[in-house]
């Protein structure tokens, strides 16, 4: 099983960002311990990360056949972007949405996620842990 794990605008701040909220772990921690995690698993996973809506798009679509599943984190797009949604379900890649902090806590305009229709799950507030929730959502998925 191969799975794709997109990171959106400003997560390649983390471990810097706003640690109150998102922790002092790193961007590179965090995809080493997904490579390590899924290794255990028999999953291979990919990743990718970008600050631009379009970026992020065009490597939904070059996943189209080469992925099992996608796991991702639109950060502030899940709020605003319709193009992202609208990729995944173009794609038809079974799909976890992740956030690492709590969204339906914070400010009102970070309640709504236009990602979560597109989604089999949205996984919030659970840091790091919600990424490795995702691989067991899609390992389930994939292979009932
Ligand atoms: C986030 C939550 C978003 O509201 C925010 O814009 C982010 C990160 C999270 O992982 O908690 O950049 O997706």
């Amino acid at each position: 099983m191969k799975l794709l794990v997109i990171n959106g605008p400003n997560l390649n701040l983390l471990g810097i960002r706003e640690p109150a909220i998102y922790g002092s772990r790193t961007l590179a921690e965090l995809e080493g311990m997904l490579q390590t995690y899924g290794a255990e698993r028999g999953v291979e996973l990919d990743f990718f990360q970008s600050n631009h809506e379009g970026a992020l798009i065009d490597r939904i679509h070059a996943a189209m056949g080469c992925y099992d599943g996608l796991i991702i984190n639109p950060a502030a797009y899940t709020h605003t972007s319709i193009a992202i949604p609208d990729a995944i379900r173009a794609v038809g890649l079974p799909t976890v949405e992740v956030h690492l902090s709590d969204i339906t806590k914070r400010e009102p305009y970070r309640w709504h996620s236009y990602t979560a229709p597109a989604c089999l799950a949205t996984i919030s507030g659970q840091h790091f842990e919600g990424y490795l929730a995702a691989v067991d959502l899609l390992l389930r998925h994939v292979n009932p």
